[in-house]
């Protein structure tokens, strides 16, 4: 396997490939055709290209391509011919933390505004949803490549995975708008999330199966573990919203009591605190979070009312079991072949050891 170094280089420079410093002719025909009274090419380069180029090459993990790949290789293929997969994983991965950054009302994303901060709301929808169409075109030309089964294969996991993905919003957005503490508990979060963060993780695994022609028994296997290295790594997420140790997590301290976001260590809380018949401090909590805040104060008051439960610790400790747990069932399903499996296992540690 090559290093992580050489895949997020090709993975960067195959998304430059289809987004160049500026968009030529070709590049225009390549996605809509051949324009038919005249092109304004300098508004087109300004107000999509840009927002998307500044918004997908500031940086990010990577973490669904560098799976993806990781799965291409293990399953004995070369993954550079399997670059231009890995980057419409990545595109519509971004597309969604676009939208999502509109609808949380996010400020900081990646170290920088967020493109509806950068660009306006206007632009950022637009940029947003053309993250998730513009990739299609990518796969459409990949056709001639793919027997029709395989191709048809492939739009049905994108397609699957994306619907699931605005399923998982639509409660997330639903909780943090709506003071529903009392609706949501472990398994309700625990379903929104293999929806909302599961799916991508789950379609970089699923496509990698289906591309390598693996049979529906590896495909199981493999959907399963997307899934819950997901799950696992949007609990550890939560987890750091609230204490990030390391600036480069690239997202505002605390954003997510802002949203009032119902996230796992949030839940946890409310159930401690409930347990030690801590009524007040639970009420407060559920009050800070409604307010919406800015706040510095009040943001930092939630966050000593979820740590000092140990409902942060208790998250992480469940997103660690789960990881370990994940990893044996993979392992014991799969031969090891020659030691590949530990490039997946490295990646998998990664998402929920990381610190930004
Ligand atoms: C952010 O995903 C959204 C979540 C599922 C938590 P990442 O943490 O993978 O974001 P980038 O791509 O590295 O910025
Ligand atoms: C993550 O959403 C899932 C998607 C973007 C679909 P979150 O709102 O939980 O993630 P962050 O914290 O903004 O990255
Ligand atoms: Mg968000
Ligand atoms: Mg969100
Ligand atoms: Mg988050």
């Amino acid at each position: 396997m090559p290093d992580t170094h050489e895949l997020l280089i090709n993975i960067d420079l195959t998304i430059e490939k289809f987004f160049p410093k500026k968009w030529k002719e070709k590049n225009f025909s390549f996605f809509i055709g051949e324009p038919k009274f005249e092109i304004d090419s300098k508004t087109l380069n300004k107000n999509l290209n840009d927002p998307i180029r500044d918004f997908v090459l500031r940086g990010g993990k990577r973490i669904r391509p560098l799976i993806f790949l990781t799965c291409i290789d293990f399953f004995g293929l070369n993954y550079k011919n399997y670059l231009d997969f890995a980057a419409i994983i990545e595109l519509l991965h971004n597309g969604t933390l676009v939208l999502d950054d509109i609808e949380d009302n996010a400020a900081l994303r990646r170290g920088k505004p967020t493109c509806h901060k950068k660009f306006g709301l206007d632009t950022a929808t637009n940029t947003g949803v053309s993250l998730h169409l513009l990739p299609l075109k990518i796969l459409l030309s990949k056709r001639k490549t793919l027997p029709p089964a395989k191709e048809l294969a492939i739009w049905q996991i994108i397609m699957e995975e994306l619907i699931n993905v605005s399923f998982g919003q639509a409660l997330d957005i639903y909780w943090h708008k709506n003071k529903s503490a009392d609706e949501v508990n472990l398994k309700r979060y625990l379903e929104m999330v293999r929806l909302k963060t599961g799916s991508l993780m789950r379609m970089s695994t699923r496509l990698a199966c289906v591309i390598a022609g693996e049979g529906e028994k590896i495909q199981k296997i493999f959907k399963d573990f997307g899934e819950s290295i997901g799950v696992a790594f949007q609990i550890i997420d939560d987890c750091l919203d609230l204490a990030p140790p390391d600036e480069k997590f690239g997202k505002s301290v605390g954003n997510d009591i802002t949203e009032g976001k119902l996230s796992l260590p949030v839940i946890y809380a409310l159930r401690i605190l409930k347990n030690q018949n801590e009524f007040k401090k639970r009420e407060r909590l559920i009050q800070i979070l409604s307010k919406h805040t800015r706040d510095r104060k009040l943001i930092h008051e939630a966050i000593d009312l979820i740590k000092g439960s140990g409902a942060i610790r208790k998250s992480v400790k469940f997103a660690n079991k789960l990881i370990d747990k994940t990893w044996l069932k993979l392992e014991e399903k799969l031969d090891r072949k020659n030691g590949k499996l530990d490039s997946l296992q490295e990646l998998s540690y990664f998402l929920v050891k990381r610190n930004f």
